[in-house]
């Protein structure tokens, strides 16, 4: 009787331990062939670590130790059986040439995910040669974004470095529920291209406690953009926070629901900016909250341009079709680097409604600055340098 409740609890036991142990199965990219040397290609290893977790009924963490990983345009496919975590204590590095990443698109690409966390790491995509091709005038590839997720829901980045991406470093294309948070994205100030983050045609993207000094905008918010978080965020050099460009194609769908809280803009070509091609289109802007935001010597703290055209080309009527409304700037304080820190160059054929300022206070040279307004409704409140011109 004794010896038949012994074997009970050491039955009982083994198979707690056995569920304690198997309810997150670990995958080594090491044991899969990787080699920490930056060398020795990884691709085929970091595929077959992500086939393994992909096809885990259980949840799975795929494990990237510390040392650099070279890695060629890769695509981690979903859908996958449950959670999948990517703890990466190490750096993925891109080939030297360029051009090993083709005309891709896409450096890491994560497709068709849902519950999909990476925590940690550093993205080294090398990409000042094909910056340097890009500023030859010679005929390049089209260019890699570092990390993608395309149709993915549910997804965590936190603590992720990526420096000298191709392209953006980060792209929330057509996602749901996406957390992003601690992220450091750098690249040069002159490189072209490199924005930070990119999101559209997606719904509920927080972005938070990050840092993307680029050469392009900091964050770039296209079509279909709703819900979208940013808080404590710190750009520059760059060029800001911008939604849009707008108007790129006649039928697009609008953004909603943008709020941008406590960030810092440190020597970055705009700060708070909406942009539109002066082209006809049915899209739309509205609902978007600035607030508590510091400026440092910014050269457009605030500016909304819908007359966007680059060479003057496929504008015919000059005019955006792009609706902008219900748009509030609350506590903007610090420093332009121009005379003119507010401006509002709105559509004529759809002008601009709804826009609120209150509690702005930019100087130029310790001076007051300008504001102007075009084709433009709202209302202002509190304290206001520049003179409001709405
Ligand atoms: C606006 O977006 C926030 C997330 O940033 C969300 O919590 C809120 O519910 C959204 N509001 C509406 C009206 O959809």
């Amino acid at each position: 009787m004794a010896k038949l409740t012994f074997s009970r609890v050491f039955l009982f036991i083994f198979f707690i331990s056995f569920f304690v142990q198997s309810s997150n199965a670990a995958y080594n990219v090491i044991s899969f062939g990787a080699k920490p040397d930056g060398k020795t290609e990884a691709t085929e290893a970091f595929l077959k670590a992500w086939q393994s977790a992909c096809n885990s009924a259980i949840a799975s963490t795929i494990y990237i130790p510390k040392g650099r990983f070279l890695l060629k345009a890769t695509v981690f496919r979903g859908p996958c059986k449950n959670r999948i975590t990517v703890k990466i204590d190490g750096t993925l590095v891109a080939p030297t040439d360029y051009r090993a990443l083709g005309n891709s698109g896409y450096w890491i690409l994560f497709i068709k995910v849902d519950r999909v966390a990476v925590y940690g790491g550093a993205l080294d995509a090398k990409g000042a040669g094909f910056w340097a091709c890009r500023n030859s005038g010679k005929s390049c590839p089209v260019g890699a974004r570092s990390i993608t997720f395309n149709w993915a829901n549910n997804i965590v980045v936190s603590g992720l470095t990526s420096i000298n991406s191709q392209l953006t470093h980060l792209v929330i294309n057509s996602c749901n529920n996406v957390v992003v948070q601690n992220v450091k994205l750098i690249a040069p100030d002159l490189s072209p291209n490199t924005d930070g983050i990119h999101v559209q045609t997606s719904t509920g993207v927080t972005i938070k406690g990050s840092t993307m000094q680029t050469g392009d905008d900091c964050i770039s918010i296209g079509p279909g953009t709703n819900n979208l978080l940013m808080s404590n965020i710190k750009c520059g050099p760059g060029h800001g926070v911008s939604i849009g460009s707008l108007a790129r194609e006649l039928n697009e769908a609008g953004v909603q629901n943008v709020t941008l809280t406590n960030a810092v803009f440190t020597g970055s070509d705009n700060g708070l900016r909406i942009k539109s091609w002066a082209r006809p289109s049915n899209g739309f802007i509205r609902n978007i909250l600035f607030q508590n935001i510091v400026m440092r010597n910014v050269e457009n703290p605030i500016i909304i341009d819908q007359n966007y055209c680059p060479d003057n080309q496929g504008c015919p009527l000059q005019s955006s079709g792009v609706k902008i409304s219900e748009v509030t700037y609350r506590n903007i304080q610090g420093t332009s680097a121009t005379a003119e820190a507010v401006t509002f160059d709105c559509s004529p054929s759809s002008p601009c409604r709804g826009i609120k300022l209150q509690d702005i206070k930019l100087t130029y040279n310790t001076r007051a600055t300008t504001s102007s307004c075009k084709n433009i409704g709202g209302t202002s409140s509190g304290v206001l340098v520049p003179e409001s011109c709405l």
